[in-house]
């Protein structure tokens, strides 16, 4: 990023920003431009080692003036997310970047019913409380940002990953909906759609990715559609398979989706 890039951001949506996802992939790279643009953060996934590693990186870094606060919370507990919430009380917050998630792949009732529900309440309530919560704050302290994870996936069926690809559409939908309800706040919700990006993703999910972007360039990208874009496909893969698959009729994006998603879970039941 350069300078102005940075500067619009620790003027719009500074002094500090909350991460979650923080310790790994996307999350990270985040945190990383973000701290590189001046923000403090609030670090936080259910990693706590990582998390204070990659905090101590950051204070080298960036300085110890800065402050980089981590919070090992398990997003997929109702006791996780009040804690984030607890822990964010007194910091002044001006940007939430919602990056923790993971998916599932392979045949749907072969999987654990017990896993999806996991899935839907990290993808889907954990996100939802985090931005009816800053969502609120933000307006009323006069504004904010909010990026909220949805997936190229998220865009039509996904056979063998269904129910991964119902959670980001879910999210895609709300991002959606709040990116013009909550404009005339001077609050900016951004919904991010990434295609395959090189991360921890792939190993969670147990899915088997070709060419994939990488996700400093997705960081960059995210960050420079916030407060310009409702929604972003971060980087040349996404771009290239978001325009390609959009051409084509709802009932044969699910088709092509099934290939897709069929190539890379073939090794699975
Ligand atoms: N990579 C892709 O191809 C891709 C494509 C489209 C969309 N996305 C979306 O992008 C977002 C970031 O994924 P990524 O690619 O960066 O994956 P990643 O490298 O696996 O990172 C996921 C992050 O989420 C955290 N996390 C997972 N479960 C959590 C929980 N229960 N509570 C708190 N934190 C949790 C992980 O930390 P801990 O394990 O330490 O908790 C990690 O920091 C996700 O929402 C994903 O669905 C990814």
């Amino acid at each position: 990023m350069n300078r102005s890039q940075k500067q619009r951001l620790i003027q719009r949506y500074g002094p500090m920003a909350v991460v979650t996802g923080a310790s790994s992939g996307i999350g990270q790279a985040l945190a990383i431009e973000l701290a590189e643009a001046g923000f403090d953060l609030l670090l936080v996934a259910r990693s706590k080692n990582s998390l204070e590693a990659f905090a101590d990186e950051l204070t080298i870094d960036h300085g110890r003036f800065r402050r980089f606060y981590v919070l090992a919370a398990d997003l997929g507990t109702t006791e996780g997310v009040n804690a984030l919430i607890d822990e964010a009380q007194t910091l002044d917050i001006g940007l939430l970047v919602a990056a923790a998630g993971f998916g599932t792949a392979g045949t749907f009732t072969a999987s654990k019913l017990e896993t999806e529900l996991n899935l839907l309440e990290v993808n889907c309530r954990a996100p939802l409380i985090l931005a009816h919560h800053f969502g609120e704050r933000f307006a009323q302290r006069g504004g904010g940002g909010i990026i909220l994870f949805g997936s190229l996936v998220g865009f039509q069926g996904a056979p063998r990953a269904a129910h991964y690809a119902a959670t980001k559409a879910y999210i895609q939908t709300l991002a959606e909906g709040l990116h013009h309800e909550l404009k005339a706040r001077r609050v900016d919700v951004l919904a991010c759609a990434p295609g395959p990006v090189r991360t921890g993703f792939a190993a969670r999910s147990r899915m088997r990715m070709g060419s994939a972007d990488r996700a400093e360039t997705v960081a960059r990208r995210t960050l420079a559609a916030l407060g310009r874009r409702m929604t972003t496909a971060p980087g040349p893969i996404s771009k290239f398979l978001t325009a390609s698959l959009m051409t084509a009729p709802r009932f044969l994006r699910v088709r092509i989706m099934g290939q897709i998603m069929g190539g890379m879970t073939r090794h699975l039941s």
